[in-house]
């Protein structure tokens, strides 16, 4: 690497604003909540915060549904606010990176009211409108939430295209003007400071509906450098885009340093490993844990220098990942460690998502009322409907649901984990008690300080933003184990991705445990039996 930035060296921390910290006492986490934990946060050692969206919205997909760009949503505070919390962060060393939501806006936003009212309005072709053909919805083209994508507006006859719910039109990105509108936009929020921009599924804004080509359109690229050029590329940004179609080879189009595009993208290939393959996401198989040591491998190697990883088990949209692919029991901390010492030891830019820090676990549920996401409800309706019994519906919604990673933090032990003085929005998970930020921090054995320290290690330790990666392969299929490799030195990391005692030789003589899960095992050069979920990471010397 020849020119390095900020956003390769820091760790981010995800904050889904309507479930951190309420200050008010409605219910909803708001702006002020998270300026009052910016201490914690800087106490953590993140260098940005990435903010879902806090914009003017309905609701219908909590905030990823925006009806104004500019203004804040009134649960949330106002810009006076908004504008605090960006300075409040910076002075304490975090940027402040905003949730670009471009694929589509709210039905509520001026600009989709103006083009329901009339075909003639300049903002009618803001978004996809199309004839019905022979009387029918104009192509199959389906809604990530489930249904037709297509939306028929009684007063003008014409279709609208929502890749998301009905209350999420998609926006018409072969509209210079509307692109140009989203990039002023862009430029209001890149003048108040900000650190860069999340891009909500930016993968689908190249689409082409009549040939229902939805991800990786073949103008996408285009209109990124147009974006790159009018916006951020003036300006050293961490810009990340979600692009669940990505291979290794589309994430170098978005990340190569000469391209001028994103800084970097999320990749899904490792989150879809337990589903069977060519179904849904709610139809599950046990996780094959050597596909993720391949994978994961796989995009470690294979961007090199010519793109950037960036790292994450969890985010708003996934459950948590100590409960689906650890052991939320009897080995929570254990098992919660060892995702996190996996993860922040490989190249790329890690990201936390809220309480992941402290082991938050999944909240199961067993009624319709307790359901609070739509994508979930319309699940629920849809299955019941094709004949599955309540019982194979709640197994789905309980592993994958995105409720699961929405339930309120967990910051002590008082009523609704402090989060609020009031009812929170969705109930907090009750193991609150037992699993909160207090206990964390009064804890020294605790997640929360294996987080600190990993984070502090990668401040000090170039190998781990910049060392390239090497699969171990001849170990047992439980054993998860690699090398990072940095002029001369070599680290190895090891982890027993299981319950069970495994078997793991060291090849060389172990100088330094840089950071582990386990208090009384240490790893030594030979033969090794790691109990469940022991993680190390070493600095080796010689082989012996
Ligand atoms: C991806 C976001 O992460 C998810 O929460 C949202 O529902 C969709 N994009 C639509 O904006």
């Amino acid at each position: 690497m020849t020119h390095t930035h900020w956003w390769q060296e820091v760790v981010v921390y995800q904050i889904y604003p309507r479930s951190f910290n309420d200050s008010n006492g409605d219910g909803i986490g708001d702006i002020n909540g998270i300026i009052e934990k910016l201490d914690y946060l800087e106490k953590l050692g993140i260098g940005a915060i990435w903010l879902s969206p806090v914009y003017q919205s309905p609701n219908d997909d909590n905030g990823y549904d925006i009806s104004d760009y500019q203004a804040i949503m009134t649960e949330f505070g106002t810009m006076a606010e908004m504008d605090r919390l960006i300075a409040e962060a910076k002075r304490r060393g975090i940027q402040l990176i905003m949730d670009l939501v471009v694929n589509h806006t709210s039905d509520e936003h001026a600009w989709f009211v103006e083009a329901k009212a009339s075909t003639d309005s300049k903002y009618r072709d803001f978004y996809v409108w199309r004839k019905p053909v022979n009387g029918q919805i104009p192509n199959n083209l389906q809604s990530t939430f489930l249904g037709p994508a297509w939306e028929l507006d009684e007063a003008t006859g014409e279709y609208y295209l929502h890749l998301f719910s009905k209350k999420q039109p998609d926006l018409n990105w072969e509209n210079p003007e509307m692109r140009q509108a989203i990039y002023d936009m862009m430029n209001f929020w890149i003048d108040k400071g900000i650190g860069g921009f999340r891009m909500d599924v930016i993968d689908l804004v190249g689409k082409l509906p009549d040939q229902e080509i939805t991800g990786n359109g073949p103008k996408l690229h285009d209109y990124l450098q147009e974006m790159n050029r009018e916006t951020f590329g003036k300006h050293d940004l961490l810009t990340v885009g979600e692009t669940w179609g990505a291979t290794p080879e589309i994430a170098k189009l978005y990340s190569h340093p000469d391209r001028q595009e994103l800084s970097m993208v999320f990749q899904f290939e490792h989150v879809g490993l337990d589903e069977v393959p060519g179904k849904s996401k709610w139809d599950l198989r046990p996780l094959p844990i050597n596909e993720l040591k391949n994978v994961l491998s796989k995009w470690q190697t294979e961007l090199g220098n010519d793109g950037w990883n960036s790292l994450f088990w969890n985010n708003h949209d996934l459950p948590r990942i100590v409960s689906r692919w650890g052991n939320d029991h009897i080995y929570r901390v254990e098992s919660a460690k060892m995702f996190a010492i996996l993860l922040h030891m490989m190249k790329g830019t890690p990201y936390i998502y809220q309480g992941e820090e402290i082991g938050m676990t999944n909240k199961p549920i067993s009624s319709y009322e307790e359901i609070e996401d739509i994508e979930s409800r319309n699940f629920y309706h849809d299955r019941l409907e094709k004949g599955y019994s309540e019982a194979e519906i709640f197994t789905s919604i309980n592993a994958k649901g995105r409720d699961n990673a929405r339930t309120p933090m967990q910051w002590d032990a008082n009523k609704h984990a402090g989060f609020t003085t009031g009812t929170p929005w969705l109930s907090v998970n009750p193991n609150y008690t037992g699993i909160n930020v207090a206990q964390a921090l009064a804890d020294p054995t605790s997640i929360f300080y294996t987080y600190q320290q990993l984070i502090q290690l990668r401040k000090e330790h170039p190998i781990i933003v910049w060392g390239d990666f090497e699969l171990l392969t001849d170990t047992v299929d439980e054993i998860f184990a690699y090398y990072r490799h940095y002029q001369g030195d070599t680290w190895l990391i090891v982890a027993n991705f299981s319950e069970q005692i495994q078997p793991f030789h060291v090849t060389h003589s172990v100088e330094k445990t840089l950071i582990s899960n386990m208090s009384e095992y240490t790893l030594t050069t030979g033969d090794n039996y790691l109990p469940p979920y022991a993680t190390f990471a070493v600095k080796l010397g010689d082989t012996v």
